[in-house]
């Protein structure tokens, strides 16, 4: 590889990363608490997701619930973390509701 190859992979390398560790999880995070029912998923607040039964889909396990993100409330989100079952989806719909999802064991 050459010197200027070299040079330009740092420099895109350091652009990607400038976003890691600085930046504030909660940006482009929507309060979940606007809506008259909190912390159950309406279809409105959740058009992308909603119908479905597998959120690890689409919610990689290590990037929700990283920080608090409301602001009416204050979660314990540690704890809330401790709770949820990062392998059995149905684990969501104690605090987020069923997200308009037929749940069955088959679906999980
Ligand atoms: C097809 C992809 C997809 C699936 C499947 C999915 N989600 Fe989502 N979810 C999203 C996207 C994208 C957002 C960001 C908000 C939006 O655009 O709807 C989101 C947002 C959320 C939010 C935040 C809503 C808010 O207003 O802050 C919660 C909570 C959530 N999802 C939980 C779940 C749970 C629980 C499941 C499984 C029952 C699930 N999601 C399945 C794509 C998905
Ligand atoms: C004990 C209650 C509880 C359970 C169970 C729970 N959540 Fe949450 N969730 C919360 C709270 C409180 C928030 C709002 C905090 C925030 O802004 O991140 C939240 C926010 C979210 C968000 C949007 C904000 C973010 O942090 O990205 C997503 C996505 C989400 N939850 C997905 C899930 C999925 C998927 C499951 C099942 C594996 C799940 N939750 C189970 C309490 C819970």
């Amino acid at each position: 590889m050459s010197p200027a190859s070299r040079f330009v992979i740092y420099v895109l390398g350091s652009l990607l990363c400038g976003a890691c560790g600085s930046a504030d999880p909660c940006v482009g995070v929507a309060d979940i608490m606007e809506t008259p029912q909190g912390l159950i998923l309406t279809e409105d607040e959740h058009q992308a997701g909603w119908g479905s039964s597998q959120c690890f889909t689409c919610h990689q396990i290590w990037r929700f619930h990283v920080a608090d993100c409301t602001e009416s409330m204050d979660f314990d989100m540690e704890s809330i973390n401790e709770m949820v079952d990062v392998e059995d989806p149905s684990s969501c719909t104690v605090c987020h509701g069923d997200n308009g999802a037929h749940w069955s064991a088959d679906t999980g």
